[in-house]
């Protein structure tokens, strides 16, 4: 009888947050895990609460330390099944005090940082005809946001390249998904002052996307009722959307 071999599941972003529950829930789940961030000893605890979990150290704004982190979760667990492009960060910032760097620093990780890691998944994912890649975004990508101007554009470039992919990669055997979570207590969030409506924990975050990789749905959008309310906002006109959400949020 022919011994079925475990998915292995690549996540980015996996030492904190909605990624480090993501890596224990599908290590229960019996995937193998490819655990992948800067913080090495965050990943090493992980490892002890779960041996399917492999830690791998990785700056996804350093190409080169992608491709090797990539190599060394190939060679640790062989092909890729499926990657969630977890890895972000997250500053409210003030355009009327522009920093520069922060904006850069946004783009660098939340966006470029999946680039890196497409250039080494596509190709063998192609040659193969089958592998799965999940692109981590945020429903504050759908429209501008206070505070946002340096997370919400690398959340929305994040929607626009998840779409784009697809029309390429899917005729190639390629299952592409973009996750889109509402506020989830995570130490990102953690620096909000302000009430997050439908907050949820990081391991009911977790839940859902594990619901929704499995699933065929292309969008994973969580909670729904925060969800719903930010995608009627979204077909407003600027004008009337501009003027009700700065009333919401006193801006
Ligand atoms: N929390 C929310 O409400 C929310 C909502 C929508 C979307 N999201 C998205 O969900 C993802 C996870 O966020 P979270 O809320 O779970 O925050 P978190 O607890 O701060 O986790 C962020 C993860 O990203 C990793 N990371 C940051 N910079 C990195 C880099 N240069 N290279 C590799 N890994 C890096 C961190 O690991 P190291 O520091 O160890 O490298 C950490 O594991 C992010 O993309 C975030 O934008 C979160």
């Amino acid at each position: 009888m022919a011994i079925e071999k475990k998915p292995h599941l690549l996540i980015t972003g996996a030492s904190s947050g909605i990624g480090a529950s993501l890596g224990v829930l599908m290590a229960e789940e019996g995937y193998r895990v490819s655990a992948c961030a800067r913080r090495l000893p965050r990943l090493h605890a992980l490892q002890e609460k779960n041996p399917g979990i492999t830690p791998i150290e990785m700056d996804v704004s350093d190409h080169a330390s992608v491709q090797l982190g990539l190599a060394k979760a190939e060679t640790e667990n062989g092909a890729v099944d499926i990657a969630v492009l977890n890895a972000g960060i997250y500053q409210p910032v003030n355009a009327a005090e522009f920093d520069l760097s922060s904006y850069n620093r946004h783009m660098a990780v939340n966006y470029t940082g999946i680039l890196h890691c497409l250039d080494g998944l596509i190709p063998a994912m192609i040659a193969r005809q089958s592998g799965h890649i999940a692109f981590m975004a945020s429903v504050a990508g759908y429209r501008g946001l206070p505070r946002s101007s340096a997370y919400g554009p690398s959340k929305a470039a994040v929607q626009n390249l998840a779409e784009s992919v697809y029309f390429d990669l899917a005729p190639k055997g390629i299952k592409i998904q973009l996750i889109n979570p509402g506020f989830v207590e995570t130490e990102a969030t953690a620096v909000n002052d302000f009430v997050m409506p439908d907050l949820i924990s990081s391991d009911a975050a977790a839940r859902l996307v594990l619901k929704g990789l499995r699933s065929d749905d292309f969008e994973i959008a969580f909670p729904k009722r925060f969800v719903r309310k930010m995608k009627w906002l979204r077909l407003l006109p600027a004008k009337s959307y501009l003027k009700l959400m700065a009333k919401f949020t006193n801006h």
